[in-house]
């Protein structure tokens, strides 16, 4: 039987309540914890945002929206009436008059947990901060949720942490990777820290190196405005993909206390050997899709879905890093990330170096391979090499130890976002990233940007549907090595 953590009845204020984010991932996220009876009734949830709407207009918004994301099984109109009564709207501008931030304040009890969840651009968040201050709506039980990207470099970044970090303490700021919200991405930290197997394999004696891929099949979805000003490198690497190395290459931490965590965490982050100018050629590639073929279904280029056809963001991009400490160095550490590639994917791949003195023929075997696979099929396999039973000589094949969640657990796949607003609402800060990590993760990442920009090198194209561009792989060809293939069929 799962054990739930309680959670007291708090207030959450949601600024951007009527957009894509809050209609999509968090009142959705916020009902199935309800129907798990992990909301307390007297919550309330008030979605804020410029459209004037009733309340009932937004408690129909959100209907919708819940429905769609709820299993037909589990939909019921009773339970659906009660969440309802937690919901409320208050529309407001927030440079608008005061009597919307009145009536905001009005909607809030102040005597529990109260919780602003930033669901805009990052370009209103300081404003946002500061219009609280001024409405007097910031106490010591207020906690603040800020959505990535947080900048866009470590330049605005930094104005973005100084101005939340004039109204909010550090301890107050719950900063969102929606990666690690996610199970299987959780599970990084047991299967290492809980295993005495790994720790003792776990560095450069016995780790070849390690592949980190986050692959999509989808393209811009509607969101062309934010990603062409942003690219893969930003939108992906900076957060999703350097958090997952993280989580892969930190040092134990002293306990799973937030501060013990992140204190590790940034350690592999400042450890990071800087890509820039002189290496930046070498050690990235980033490209563009073109035309293609997804699903047997033509697929257009990323120019046609943008309208413009002078756009050079990156749509993909690899890059081989490299961790400068006791534990790594000389282990690459390859990451890749794409859109519109052959499948949706994410995995982390650690390759392990051969046995010391190999007396069988592993040619055909290949090397150990632990895969992580953390969406969408979650699972765990360890390639090991056996004898292929039966008669004909010694034939050694490579098997894997298959750890695959759907057989193991029946449960629902709960979305990140229910993960990571229960634990804003328990006051855990362990999954969210404190702003050292932030901006040592900027400082790398615009290393790459400047190399990028004084590089001659033009970037490259891939097919919609591929695995990327063939630089990619002549990256790791280079090294005697290739990106890992997934034989498993598309989900
Ligand atoms: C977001 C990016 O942070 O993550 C999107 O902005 C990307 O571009 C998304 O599609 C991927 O998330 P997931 O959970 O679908 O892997």
């Amino acid at each position: 039987m799962a054990e739930f953590i309680p959670v007291d009845p708090f207030n959450l204020v949601i600024f951007g309540g009527t957009g894509d984010l809050s209609r999509r991932k968090l009142l959705p996220a916020l009902f199935h914890r309800f129907l798990d009876d992990q909301i307390p009734l007297n919550s309330k949830i008030v979605g804020t945002a410029r459209s004037e709407m009733t309340r009932d207009e937004f408690i129909e918004m959100a209907k919708t929206s819940c429905k769609s994301a709820t299993a037909k099984d589990t939909w019921s109109e009773e339970h659906w009436a009660t969440f309802a009564k937690m919901l409320d709207y208050s529309p407001l501008d927030i440079a608008g008059p005061e009597k919307h931030w009145k009536e905001l304040s009005s909607k809030v009890d102040f005597d529990r947990t109260v919780i602003y969840y930033l669901a805009t651009s990052p370009s209103l968040y300081v404003k946002i901060c500061h219009a609280l201050k001024a409405a007097d709506m910031v106490c010591d039980a207020c906690r603040i949720v800020l959505e990535k990207p947080i900048g866009k470099d470590l330049a605005s970044a930094c104005a973005i942490n100084d101005g939340v970090g004039e109204v909010f303490d550090e301890e107050q700021i719950y900063r969102i990777d929606h990666y690690l919200g996610k199970e299987a991405v959780q599970n990084l930290m047991v299967l290492r820290f809980s295993n005495t197997l790994f720790e003792a394999l776990w560095s450069r004696n016995h780790i070849d190196h390690i592949q980190i891929t986050v692959s999509e099949d989808l393209g811009l979805e509607g969101r062309a405005g934010y990603y062409d000003g942003s690219g893969a490198l930003r939108d992906m690497v900076q957060n999703h993909l350097l958090q997952l190395l993280c989580l892969i290459a930190m040092e134990p931490p002293n306990s799973i206390h937030a501060d013990d965590i992140r204190t590790e965490k940034i350690k592999v982050l400042r450890a990071l050997k800087p890509i820039t100018g002189d290496t930046v050629k070498r050690n990235t590639v980033r490209a563009q899709y073109v035309e293609g073929l997804i699903n047997g279904q033509p697929a257009k280029s990323y120019l046609e879905e943008l309208g413009d056809d002078s756009s050079e963001t990156e749509t993909f991009v690899a890059i081989k890093a490299e961790i400068d400490n006791w534990r790594w160095a000389g282990v690459p550490i390859y990451l890749r990330t794409g859109k519109r590639m052959s499948r949706r994917v994410s995995e982390v791949v650690v390759q392990f170096k051969p046995v010391a003195h190999n007396i069988f023929d592993i040619s055909l075997s290949g090397p150990n391979q632990l895969v992580i696979t953390l969406q969408p099929d979650e699972g765990v396999r360890l390639s090991m090499h056996i004898k292929e039973p039966g008669p004909g000589g010694l034939r050694i094949k490579s098997l894997p130890l298959n750890l695959a969640y759907a057989e193991n657990f029946m449960l629902r796949y709960p979305d990140a976002y229910e993960r990571l607003l229960m634990e804003v609402a328990r006051g855990n800060l362990s999954l969210f990233m404190r702003r050292d990590e932030v901006e040592a993760a900027w400082t790398w990442v615009d290393g790459i940007i400047d190399g990028w920009k004084q590089s001659d090198e033009a970037s490259q194209t891939y097919a919609a549907g591929s695995d990327g561009p063939i630089a990619s792989a002549m990256m790791m060809d280079r090294d005697d090595r290739a990106w890992h293939v997934r034989t498993t069929p598309k989900s």
